[in-house]
């Protein structure tokens, strides 16, 4: 698959400080790639010189071919870029405010109102076409501003925290929108410091860390690289014990867990698993076999802040 974001050496100043140091980083065409790091790493300032926006102090980016030092306007036709902070336009209605930026992207006006009803309905907020923008929620306006950013149909976007400051069911929504674009065929570049938030809808993760990439790679790679231990959560109905003895007997099994010494409900255990998925059915068959009541098998969802947490350890300046 051809690259269609090319980064090569990108570092960035500002005055004494080196935001980003020498990064290198190739995304392949509709891969989706969060872009993890906690505040002040650079992610923004990335994304920024992507979007021709910033001029980086040294290195160079191409995205879809494009120079974004030499050719910015060809990168801007290509890329739909969704800002961390984004203005309030006072006094607009929905459907005005995507009308407007429709017309900046030179969309004639008879295109603007079938293109404006399929964005809105993209974004599910066509019950809101005639609402005010500042009157909607927050989880609205940032699909409303996603909406915006694909006004002139870019391969490419990038998307600056779009989960930030969202509800827990927003979030949701956005994350099902992203899913939607990821089907569509875009690319999809976003940030977040929030690691659980993009673990099931990306393809690859890069994490930066003041201003140096520490790692980038595929997810489920990268996660069985740095963690061979997946953590499990089981709950049972009844005893707890016939199901721990059952994993102290299992040899891939190599730690136990139950309340209080951890944070889980009463009738659960979690288990430190170093064996393969068929192994792991055959542990949950045989449990089964013997007469646990299984109720719920489910893998943890700190597993990727531990990722997080093994690849900066020691390089936090
Ligand atoms: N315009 C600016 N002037 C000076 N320092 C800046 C500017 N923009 C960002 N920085 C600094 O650069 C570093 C990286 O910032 P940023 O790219 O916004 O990180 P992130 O988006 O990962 O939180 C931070 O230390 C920040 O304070
Ligand atoms: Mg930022």
């Amino acid at each position: 698959m051809a690259n269609i974001i090319e980064i090569k050496n990108l570092t960035r100043r500002y005055g004494s400080l080196t935001a980003l140091k020498d990064l290198t980083l190739d995304v392949a065409q509709g891969a989706v790639v969060g872009f993890i790091g906690p505040n002040g790493a650079g992610k923004t300032t990335t994304m920024r010189i992507l979007t021709t926006l910033l001029k980086p102090t040294s290195g160079v980016a191409y995205v879809a071919g494009h120079s974004v030092i030499r050719e910015p306007k060809a990168v801007r036709r290509v890329i739909g870029y969704m800002p961390d902070f984004f203005g309030v336009y006072e006094d607009m209605k929905v459907w005005e405010y995507l009308d407007f930026f429709a017309a900046c992207y030179d969309i004639p006006h008879a295109a603007r109102v079938g293109m404006i009803d399929d964005l809105l309905t993209l974004v599910d907020l066509n019950h809101k076409k005639d609402d005010f923008v500042e009157n909607l929620s927050s989880g609205m306006k940032q699909r409303l501003c996603l909406a915006r950013t694909l006004a002139h149909d870019p391969q490419v976007l990038i998307l600056d925290e779009p989960a930030s400051g969202l509800d827990p069911r927003a979030r949701i929504e956005m994350r099902e929108l992203l899913r939607e674009l990821k089907n569509m065929g875009k690319t999809i570049f976003f940030s977040s410091h929030i690691l659980s938030e993009v673990a099931d809808i990306c393809t690859s993760i890069a994490i930066l860390e003041a201003g140096h990439l520490i790692a980038y790679g595929d997810m489920q790679q990268m996660k069985q690289q740095l963690r061979p231990h997946r953590l499990f959560e089981l709950r049972i109905l009844g005893e707890l014990e016939p199901a721990q003895a059952r994993l102290l007997q299992t040899p891939h099994v190599t730690s136990i867990l139950t309340a209080p010494e951890v944070d889980i409900p009463p009738n659960a255990i979690r288990f430190d698993f170093a064996g393969s998925d068929e192994q792991l059915s055959e542990l949950l068959a045989g449990m089964i076999g013997s007469g646990v009541r299984v109720i719920h098998l489910g893998e943890e969802q700190g597993d990727l802040e531990d990722v997080f947490l093994k690849v900066t350890q020691g390089l936090v300046q």
